[in-house]
């Protein structure tokens, strides 16, 4: 039986622990600070199962120890978003948790592969890399499976369909600057842009960049958690079937799409190595540009970053 720890027992961290459950992937283990926060949400999860009719095991605690020889951590832990709030604005404060955070996970699970969802995404999932001395393969962070769920959910309302008939893809910055590749989305095979107008593609590209802003707005405390945390166990489940299906997340990008020296979100396949490896896909010319750019704000953040490792 595989092992995940998810670190971090707050909405996310629980919200990923149930989906993780959900899928029976693995025996789960949930850390936090709090160690009474783990320790309620993984006993209400066990019963969770009776009624649910999953079976593997769930525990929590604050001692690392617990989740020992780990196969996956997925960190959550950090602070949210407030409104109004940028996720830059985020960086100082979880770098430090993340840093904390890694080195514990890999005190006891050394064999790990890691999954990061703290904010600012890219930027977080590359400070791990650094701080872990793992080999980048590793560390990867989960924003692309949620950008691209909203941008699936946005454009099946739009069209009226399923979102289980809409191929499409969410790559670039888990941030304003991403970029959702309208050039290749399909509807029951259908080219997108074959079916709305460029206006209509223009709103949706455009809410789905908002995607979390427009959630931060309602809720006014905190920001999503649902499908973050579905978003985060999907990814678990590529890593530990090893099943080749491309899934956008936050990688090194060592040269690809002409993007060196940085996190972000790329089309990759992925086992329990990590990341196996990332797929070119055939980008518009807008679109490629659009990408350089996010990989620009992200190099910008970069700096910010720097006094956290040496
Ligand atoms: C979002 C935050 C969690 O996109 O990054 O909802």
């Amino acid at each position: 039986m595989a092992k995940v720890t998810v670190v971090g027992a707050g909405n996310v961290g629980a919200t990923c622990a149930h989906s993780l459950l959900r899928l029976k992937l693995a025996d789960v283990v949930l850390i936090d600070i709090d160690e009474g926060l783990t320790k309620g949400k993984a006993l209400d999860l066990s019963q969770a199962g009776v009624i649910e009719g999953f079976t593997d095991k769930i525990t929590g605690g604050s001692d690392y120890r617990a989740s020992a020889d780990s196969d996956v951590v997925v960190v959550t832990a950090g602070l949210p978003r407030r409104p109004g709030m940028s996720r830059e604005e985020l960086l100082d404060k979880n770098a430090r948790i993340i840093c904390e955070v890694i080195q514990r996970s890999l005190d006891t699970s050394p064999e790990a592969t890691i999954i990061v969802l703290t904010n600012p995404l890219d930027l977080m999932a590359y400070l791990a890399y650094r701080v872990s001395g793992l080999d980048a393969q590793r560390v990867i962070g989960m924003g692309g499976v949620l950008d691209t769920a909203r941008f699936k959910r946005f454009i099946a309302s739009e069209v009226g369909v399923n979102p289980a008939d809409v191929e499409a893809m969410v790559i670039g910055a888990h941030s304003d600057s991403m970029v959702p590749l309208a050039s290749l989305a399909k509807v029951d095979g259908k080219a997108l842009t074959s079916l709305i107008s460029p206006d209509a593609r223009v709103f949706q590209k455009e809410r789905t960049k908002g995607g979390g802003a427009e959630i931060v707005s309602h809720l006014k405390q905190g920001s999503a958690f649902y499908a973050p945390g579905a978003a985060a166990a999907h990814m678990v489940g590529a890593i530990l079937l090893g099943d080749k299906r491309i899934t956008p997340a936050s990688v090194f990008a060592g040269g690809a799409y002409g993007i060196d020296g940085l996190y972000i979100g790329l089309p990759v396949t992925l086992d329990l190595s990590g990341v196996l490896e990332i797929v070119e896909l055939q980008l518009s010319p807008v679109e490629q540009e659009a990408l350089l750019s996010s990989a620009k704000e992200i190099e910008a953040g970069l700096t910010a970053l720097g006094r956290w490792f040496s």
